[in-house]
């Protein structure tokens, strides 16, 4: 099985990278934060708190998630509600539900071992999902260059307000308890400021065993 694992905070570039190395190898690509949306937005319909944690774990495993191009959850597309800032907020306390994230692992597994593999964006995908990664990579940007590229992609003019809900996620992400954001024991990191899409994903195929 042959992982590739993008690991890295919102507005890094993960998602843009992971997507262009999948389409030069011709991999499958897995954006594991659609997950997390997922769960979140089904919460948010059933009108289930995402604090609460019983509920939420009792949800999360018989939700049906498709995030193959177009997202679905229970066969419903929510490709543009998942990107919603009631989600966003909601994703945090979801994201950071032990028994979600065991159940999301297990899926992600399951997933790349049906296709012996494939390009995997996360925030845990080097430490915690496939250690054995055989590229792991942790991608970085400057605050500035984050809230840009965040704004530019919610279509927000206020790039104060992106920022400072970038530094909420950031805070939220890295200091909860379980997989908390980090870098991955031998991930590389690649600050990916004022360097082109093309520039990032040659440094990642290259490092291929
Ligand atoms: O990458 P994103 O912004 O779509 O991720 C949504 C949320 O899910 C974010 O708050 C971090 C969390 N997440 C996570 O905890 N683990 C992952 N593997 C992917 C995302």
């Amino acid at each position: 099985m042959r992982v590739i694992a993008i690991d890295g905070p919102a507005g890094s570039g993960k998602s843009t990278v992971a997507r262009a190395v999948a389409q030069r190898l011709g991999l499958d690509y897995l954006d594991t934060g659609a997950m997390y949306r997922s769960v979140a937005f089904a919460c948010l319909r059933r009108g289930i708190d995402p604090l609460d944690a019983e509920k939420v774990a009792a949800l999360a495993p018989s939700l049906d998630i498709e995030v193959a191009g177009r997202v679905t959850v229970d066969g419903d597309d929510a490709t543009e509600a998942i990107r919603s800032p009631e989600v966003t907020k909601a994703v945090t306390a979801v994201a950071a539900n032990p028994e979600v994230r065991a159940e999301m692992v297990r899926r992600q597994r399951a997933w790349a071992e049906s296709r012996g593999g494939g390009v995997v964006e996360g925030r845990d995908i080097g430490s915690v999902v496939f250690p054995q990664a055989a590229v792991k990579v942790y991608l970085t940007a400057s605050d500035e260059e984050r809230a840009r590229r965040r704004s530019h992609e919610v279509r927000a003019d206020d790039v104060t307000a992106v920022a400072a809900d970038i530094a909420r996620r950031d805070h939220a992400d890295s200091t909860r308890e379980a997989s908390p954001l980090h870098v991955a024991e031998g991930a590389t990191v690649i600050d990916t400021t004022g360097h082109t899409v093309d520039e990032i994903v040659d440094q990642v195929i290259g490092m291929l065993p």
